[in-house]
C-alpha cells in the first residue's frame, strides 16, 4: 500500500478566542498523484485549512488544534521547516504576500538559493518552471509590475522551483483570466501525471473538474461531493 503524502486525522482548530472551532473532527488523506478539491461559501475556513495543512498554523499563526496531519507518515509538526518546503509548496489566496524580490528571476530562485544548490541546478530550476508557467519573457521584470493573474503564476513558479511531492493552491486561479486558466489547467495534468499530489481551493465548484475528490466546508462540517 502507498502511504498517502498527507493524512487528517480528527483534526479540529480554532483561532484564540473564538468561541467555536471552524471545523471538527476533519479525517482525510491525499495520496500521491491525488487531486483534492476543497470548497465552501467564503469565511469556511478553506484558507485556514491550507495553512494548517502547509504548517503555517500553529508555526506562524496561533489556534487551538486537535487531532494531528501525517506529511509522509510523519507528524508535520516535527518536520523541520527546509525539509517541509520541499514537500509541500503552497500559493496563497493573495499573491502580493508572496513575492518580495525586485525580479522575477530572484522571486524564483530564492528557494532554491536557500536550500544551496549549485548555480547550474537552480538555473535549470529557472528556465523549468518558467518555461512552464509560461513566463519565459518575464524572467527580469519586477514582479510588482505583473498583474494578479501573473503574480499567482510567478508565485506558483516559485513554489514549484522547491520540487514539492504536493502542492496547495489556495484560489491560486482566482485572479486569471480564461487564457490564465487554461495554463494552469494545462501545467496541473502533468503534475498530477508525474505523481505530484494536489490540493486545489476554489469557491467555484466548476473550477475544480480536474479533482479527483472535492471536500465542501460549511457550518464547520465537512461532506463529499
Ligand atoms: N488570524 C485570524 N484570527 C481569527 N480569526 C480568523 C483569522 N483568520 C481568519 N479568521 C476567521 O476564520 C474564518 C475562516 O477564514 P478563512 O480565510 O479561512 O475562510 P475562507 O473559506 O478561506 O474564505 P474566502 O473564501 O473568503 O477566502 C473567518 O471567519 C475569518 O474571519
Ligand atoms: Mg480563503
Amino acid at each position: 500500500m502507498t502511504l498517502p503524502r498527507i493524512q487528517v486525522k480528527n483534526f479540529s482548530f480554532s483561532f484564540p478566542d473564538e468561541n467555536s472551532p471552524l471545523w471538527t473532527n476533519l479525517n482525510f488523506s491525499l495520496n500521491p498523484g491525488e487531486i483534492v478539491g476543497i470548497t465552501g461559501p467564503s469565511g469556511c475556513g478553506k484558507s485556514t485549512l491550507c495553512y494548517c495543512l502547509s504548517g503555517i498554523i500553529p508555526r506562524h499563526l496561533p489556534g487551538e488544534i486537535s487531532g494531528e496531519i501525517l506529511v509522509d507518515g510523519k507528524p508535520l509538526s516535527q518536520v523541520p521547516l527546509p525539509q517541509l518546503s520541499q514537500k509541500i509548496g503552497m500559493v496563497f489566496q493573495d499573491p502580493e504576500t508572496q513575492l518580495f524580490c525586485t525580479t522575477v528571476e530572484e522571486e524564483i530562485a530564492f528557494g532554491p538559493e536557500n536550500l544551496c544548490l549549485s548555480r547550474e541546478e537552480i538555473e535549470t530550476r529557472i528556465k523549468e518552471v518558467l518555461e512552464l508557467t509560461g513566463m519565459t519573457h518575464f524572467r527580469y521584470t519586477n514582479p510588482s509590475q505583473l498583474s494578479g493573474g501573473e503574480k499567482q503564476l510567478i508565485a506558483l513558479g516559485a513554489v514549484l522551483a522547491l520540487g514539492p511531492h504536493t502542492l496547495i493552491l489556495d484560489e491560486a486561479m482566482s485572479q486569471l483570466d480564461t487564457a490564465g486558466r487554461k495554463r494552469v489547467q494545462k501545467i496541473i495534468r502533468p503534475l498530477k501525471k508525474a505523481g505530484k499530489s494536489l490540493i486545489i481551493v476554489d469557491h467555484q465548484i466548476e473550477n475544480l473538474i480536474s479533482s479527483d475528490r472535492v471536500l465542501h466546508l460549511e457550518n464547520g462540517q465537512a461532506s463529499w461531493r
